[in-house]
């Protein structure tokens, strides 16, 4: 991408918080200009030693209504990007592209009273922001977020999510939403054990939510690891719900983070 002043304007970034040693969120300034959808991803540049500029799409876990800009990151090792993205501090600059980009946003769905939201990793980041604006909780009955993760340590944001509830624009709609973790990789309280592969064909899942799949009244977002999107996808497709496509509403949607 060209470093043209006309494409990206220049953050500060306000906060830095280590989760793990492979992933941190990152709060940075907002541009007054900069615009969004729940769910849309922007593109975020960091200068590297070398003077070039590195470029990487990034979801947005802030709502479209806050102030600042909050992103959700991994630490690839040696990874292009991460690698430099992972060494800035409070005060540093990040460069944010002026446009906002993507199409995981509810204008995906024509209906629906169910709404599915599957995450692996860092792919929860879209759903905290659809989850922080106040359409989804007007348009849908029940709303479950699926938070996939190896490791119990690696779940972020359980307190925003913990306390969507009390803020005083949802409370009304608290009773819509469940929130199932799942830990493939060691037992914990209070989470599933198993991939949401696993947990969709084993009726786990639809358990945990109480809520059934069915394609008239679920529609379902799925986000992060690829693999994960293809074979939910199939399960998916097996159930009859189909991706949904401008010229033929369905009632899937994707977001591939590689
Ligand atoms: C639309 C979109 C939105 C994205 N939003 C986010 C986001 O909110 N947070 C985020 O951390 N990344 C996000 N990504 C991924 C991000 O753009 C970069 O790939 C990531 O920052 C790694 O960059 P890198 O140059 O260090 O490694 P890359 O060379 O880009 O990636 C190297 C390898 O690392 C793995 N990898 C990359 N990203 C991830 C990830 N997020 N989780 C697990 N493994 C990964 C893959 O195996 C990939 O092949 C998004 C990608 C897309 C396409
Ligand atoms: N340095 C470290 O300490 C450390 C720690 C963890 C990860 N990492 C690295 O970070 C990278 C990303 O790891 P990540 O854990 O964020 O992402 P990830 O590998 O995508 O795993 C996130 C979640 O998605 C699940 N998943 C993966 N493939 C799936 C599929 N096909 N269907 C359904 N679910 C699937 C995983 O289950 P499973 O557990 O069953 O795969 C896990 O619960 C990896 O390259 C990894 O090596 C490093």
């Amino acid at each position: 991408m060209t470093d043209s002043a006309e494409k990206f304007t220049r953050q500060t970034l306000m906060d830095v918080q280590p989760l793990t040693s492979h992933l941190f969120t990152l709060r940075t300034t907002r541009d007054r200009g900069f615009r969004f959808r729940a769910g849309q991803f922007a593109r975020l540049g960091v200068a590297k030693a070398d003077g070039n500029t590195v470029w990487r799409a990034y979801s947005m876990v802030s709502s479209p209504f806050d102030e600042f800009l909050e992103f959700f990151s991994i630490v690839v090792p040696d990874g292009e990007f991460t690698s430099e993205l992972s060494r800035l501090k409070p005060d540093d600059s990040l460069l944010v592209d002026r446009q906002a980009f993507g199409y995981l946003t509810l204008d995906r769905f024509v209906d629906g009273r169910d709404l599915w939201l599957l995450s692996t990793g860092t792919g929860v980041a879209p759903f905290l922001s659809i989850l922080q604006d106040f359409e989804v909780w007007e348009r849908f009955e029940r709303i479950t977020l699926v938070y996939s993760v190896r490791e119990a340590k690696e779940l972020a944001y359980q307190a925003l999510i913990d306390g969507l509830g009390q803020r005083d624009y949802l409370a009304e709609h608290a009773h819509k939403f469940r929130f199932i973790a799942t830990v493939t990789r060691e037992q914990h309280p209070g989470a599933l054990n198993g991939r949401i592969t696993t947990l969709l064909e084993n009726g786990e899942l639809e358990r945990a939510a109480g809520v059934t799949l069915t394609p008239e009244h679920s529609r379902v977002m799925l986000c992060g690891n690829p693999q994960m999107i293809d074979d939910t996808r199939k399960l998916l497709k097996a159930r009859g719900l189909q991706l949904s496509l401008s010229r033929r509403p369905g009632q899937v949607a994707v977001e591939n983070y590689w």
